[in-house]
């Protein structure tokens, strides 16, 4: 009995809470680096596990059997999903488990409404915290499932748009604004607060209709950020210290990743909410000054005589290797490159790939040591000194245009200087350009050879020859 009251007393459940805060913060350290990561999340998810036994413990919990089915029916669901889910359908894991946050946000936002008949004797502050919290978690919920059916291929990725879709949008969110301001002024009549749902719920499914497939793991970390916000604003309204912290941590952290993401493709935050790039497939690649240019092609042979006799191989692997999935094979070359004494090491762009980290994820998994990969700042200066450059299914993250070319829509986005090495070898199945729909000069330079194939078969060949040497 004294113990359970102990287990009770909220200044235990306080102290509970400051330790899973703590081990927020050291599990978010430990995200930095690939060789932490894993530890990191296991520190984090440990912190949330306290957090969620030290919320359960409060007094007056409510329905413990409700408490028990909805843990049951989310474990039953959520382990399976995360052990299964591949590597590449990560980001889509992340918007679909990211909504579902929001949702829950709304719904309690919703209950708050519900059982206090209105917000009519609630302090304003906290009424409007609570509709902050209903309106951006719906926003979040229903933009996170048109995410998802996206990525997961259940509705087309190409930018959906209503004529007038901005106006449509600035008038949803006139009604879920109007609606509010109605119940923080007495309106207790719960149509108004379903009004307010159903707008935001138009509004999220608006959001992210017009924005192209491929940006959709910006997008994703800005609705997760979203998610955080609203998480922290019913903290406030509920006065649970554990959501406001762990909702700003949410809220901070996918802001910074939203905004390095940005950043790292030249593009404001604006100009991918707004839709219309890099969203309609792979363009065939056309100069745009008319010029007619060719570009030289290999043989896997011939690319295995260059790289044996180099000194050293740099590596840039792009979204082709992902697709490819040739992550393997290209760690079976670099051991043939090794065992003949040529230096490899691997280029990595921020934004190769579709997600954050995708190339680090599919080298770890590959088993290529950290030390070979070199961030762009590392491997930029590296690549006057390099005999070969080796693209594997990367194009946007070369292009020279953007930073010699001011009328390319990627001008001024920082990239892997490979123009700069010696000789470069792309590995591509045809001409076609990449997530950013335009050409690249680099495929037509001088020292530049293409081979052309998918990126795993034509790794393995050149691996081959290299072995028949
Ligand atoms: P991309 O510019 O998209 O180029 C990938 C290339 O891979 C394509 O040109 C394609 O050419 C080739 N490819 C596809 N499948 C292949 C296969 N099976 N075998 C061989 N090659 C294959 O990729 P990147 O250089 O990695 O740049 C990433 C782009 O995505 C950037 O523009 C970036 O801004 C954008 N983006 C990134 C992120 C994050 S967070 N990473 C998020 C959103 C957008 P072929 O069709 O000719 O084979």
């Amino acid at each position: 009995m004294l113990f359970a009251s102990f287990l009770q007393d909220p200044n235990f459940i306080r102290v509970c809470y400051i330790v899973a805060f703590a081990l927020f913060v050291i599990g978010l350290g430990g995200l930095t680096g690939p060789r932490t990561a894993v530890r990191g999340n296991r520190i984090a998810a440990l912190g949330m596990a306290i957090a969620i036994v030290a919320t359960l413990l409060t007094k007056g919990m409510g329905n413990w059997g409700l408490i028990v089915l909805g843990i049951v029916i989310g474990t039953a669901i959520g382990v399976p999903a995360a052990r299964s889910v591949k590597m590449t359908a990560m980001p889509q894991m992340v918007a679909l488990f990211n909504g579902v946050g929001g949702g829950a946000i709304a719904l309690i936002a919703w209950a708050e409404f519900r059982s206090s008949g209105g917000f009519d004797f609630t302090p304003t502050y906290i009424a409007i915290f609570s509709l902050f919290s209903a309106i951006v978690g719906s926003v979040s919920f229903w933009g996170s499932n048109i995410a998802f059916a996206k990525l997961q291929e259940l509705i087309s990725g190409s930018p959906v748009k209503l004529p007038g879709q901005q106006v449509i949008n600035i008038a949803l969110l006139a009604i879920a604004v109007g609606c509010s301001v109605a119940i923080v002024a007495g309106q207790t009549n719960e149509w108004v607060f379903i009004l307010i749902l159903v707008a935001a719920a138009l509004l999220g499914n608006f959001l992210v209709l017009p924005i192209g497939g491929a940006d959709m793991p910006v997008v994703i970390s800005l609705l997760n950020a979203f998610t955080g916000l609203s998480a922290a604003a019913a903290g406030i309204s509920l006065d649970n210290t554990a959501l406001i912290v762990a909702g700003m941590i949410v809220g901070a952290s996918g802001t910074i990743l939203t905004n390095l993401m940005a950043t790292a493709m030249n593009r404001s935050i604006l100009s991918i909410v707004a839709g219309g790039f890099g969203g309609g497939g792979v363009l065939p690649a056309a100069s745009s000054d008319g010029v007619v240019r060719t570009a030289r092609s290999t043989s896997a042979s011939d690319a295995a005589v260059q790289m044996a006799y180099a000194n050293s191989v740099m590596i840039v692997p792009g979204y082709g290797m992902a697709v490819a999935q040739a992550q393997h094979a290209v760690r079976e070359l670099t051991r043939e490159l090794e065992k003949r004494g040529v230096e490899v090491n691997f280029a990595i762009h921020p934004v190769a790939g579709r997600m954050p980290g995708h190339m680090n994820v599919l080298l770890a998994e590959a088993d290529v040591p950290y030390d070979q990969l070199k961030e762009m700042e590392q491997a930029n200066p590296l690549f006057s000194r390099t005999d070969v450059s080796l693209i594997i299914g990367a194009n946007d993250v070369t292009n020279p245009a953007a930073n010699d070319d001011p009328s390319s829509p990627i001008y001024g986005m920082p990239i892997l200087e490979v123009d700069r090495s010696n000789s470069v070898i792309v590995l591509k199945r045809s001409m076609s350009s990449g997530f950013a729909g335009i050409d690249n000069p680099l495929f037509y330079a001088d020292n530049t050879a293409m081979l052309f194939g998918d990126a795993k078969a034509s790794v393995q060949e050149i691996t081959t020859e290299l072995t028949e040497l």
